[in-house]
């Protein structure tokens, strides 16, 4: 199990340094400009939005994964979106489902009731990886983002109403990972 603990300046420039090692395609998933170092800097330093980030450290104090929560405005402030990451290196291994369970956890904790998190429709692995955790296909945005290379792509929000799932918990791993939630 990864070391997951809540972004605070400490980790700023090792989140930059991970942020900034990202192939280009993939920075676009957290959509803030991450190699930005105020950007990153003020989520550190904000305490106030709603919004929580975490980020899983090796034995060295490198960032391997990130994972933010980020509550949205208004009436909609019962749901969440997440968005997740980890190092092209890193993948394959687990941590990428730990990031998901764990933000899950904590988003239950404060009150979300639902999350959703947009999914590039060819993202194999991120589809797999949360609808493993419970969520399912609630919208389909046909040609809604342009790749690199310009080509239009689909994209998809999947969406998990934590609220309703307790029971379902143990089925994706969930009680274990509130056992280890701090
Ligand atoms: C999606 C992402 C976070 C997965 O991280 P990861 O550490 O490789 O994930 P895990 O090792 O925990 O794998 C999670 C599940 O996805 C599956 N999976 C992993 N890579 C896969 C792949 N290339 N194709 C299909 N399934 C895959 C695994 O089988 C695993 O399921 P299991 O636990 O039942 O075996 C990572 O690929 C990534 O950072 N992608 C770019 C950003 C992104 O797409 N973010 C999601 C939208 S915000």
């Amino acid at each position: 199990m990864a070391d997951v603990v809540e972004l605070t300046d400490a980790h700023c420039d090792a989140l930059l340094r991970f942020f900034g090692d990202l192939p280009e395609g993939d920075r676009t998933f957290i959509r803030e400009d991450v190699t930005d170092p105020d950007v990153v800097r003020g989520w550190a330093a904000d305490g106030t939005s709603g919004t929580r980030r975490w980020v899983a450290l090796d034995g060295d104090g490198a960032v391997t994964g990130y994972v933010a929560v980020l509550r949205l405005p208004g009436w909609s402030d019962h749901v969440g979106e997440v968005r997740l990451v980890v190092s092209p290196a890193g993948r394959g291994s687990g941590l990428g489902g730990e990031l998901a369970r764990h933000a899950m956890v904590q988003a239950l904790e404060g009150g979300l009731t639902k999350l959703v998190v947009e999914v590039v429709a060819e993202q194999g692995a991120a589809l797999a990886l949360f609808t493993g955790l419970g969520f399912t296909g609630e919208a389909l945005l046909v040609d809604h983002i342009r790749d690199r290379d310009g080509e239009l792509r689909d994209l998809m929000v999947l969406a998990h109403r934590v609220g309703e799932t307790w029971a379902g918990m143990s089925a994706v791993g969930l009680d274990e990972a509130l056992g280890d939630s701090s």
